[in-house]
């Protein structure tokens, strides 16, 4: 079941200068890259994108970490790439994190958790659609016949 989902290096990724190395986990495991767009989010976008929290006591810090500095939005494409995605992100408290997700291997302390990534089908299809209203460019890999049950044996 190939799907799509979002995920955003936050401010303190992109300020630590670790995305690099963090994309690459998830270029290894086998997700293709899908899309990918830098920018500084403002107050309105970081409410619609977090719009599911309003009203919970934790909103107003979520708004304010997300626009402190520019964050990498990115979409990434493969089989249960959702779940999957957000296992390697692990959980959301860093100190609480298993050690190998990408959380419990570089993050320690409070909600400087690195990553955003979505949670369910239906949130990845209307973030996705937040983040990228211009839309997506197709393109297939060649190794992808390779990464899948349907390729030669
Ligand atoms: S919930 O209520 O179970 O849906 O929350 P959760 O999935 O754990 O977290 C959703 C996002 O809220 C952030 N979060 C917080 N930010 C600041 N302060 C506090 N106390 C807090 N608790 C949760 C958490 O990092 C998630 O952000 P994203 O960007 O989606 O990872």
């Amino acid at each position: 079941m190939v799907q799509r989902t979002l995920i955003v290096f936050k401010p303190d990724a992109v300020q630590r200068g670790i995305v690099g190395e963090l994309l690459a986990r998830f270029e290894r495991r086998g997700f293709r890259i899908a899309a990918a767009r830098a920018l500084r989010v403002d107050k309105t976008m970081a409410e619609r994108h977090y719009a599911v929290h309003q009203g919970k006591f934790f909103f107003d810090d979520l708004v304010q970490l997300i626009t402190a500095s520019p964050v990498l939005a990115v979409v990434l494409e493969g089989p249960h790439a959702i779940a999957a995605v957000r296992a390697m992100v692990g959980a959301t408290r860093p100190h609480e994190a298993a050690p190998g997700t990408i959380r419990g291997d570089y993050a320690l302390v409070g909600l400087r958790n690195l990553i955003h990534a979505s949670d369910a089908p239906e949130t990845a299809v209307s973030e996705i659609a937040l983040w990228f209203p211009e839309g997506i460019i197709e393109y297939t890999r060649d190794v992808e016949r390779w990464m899948t049950d349907e390729g030669p044996p």
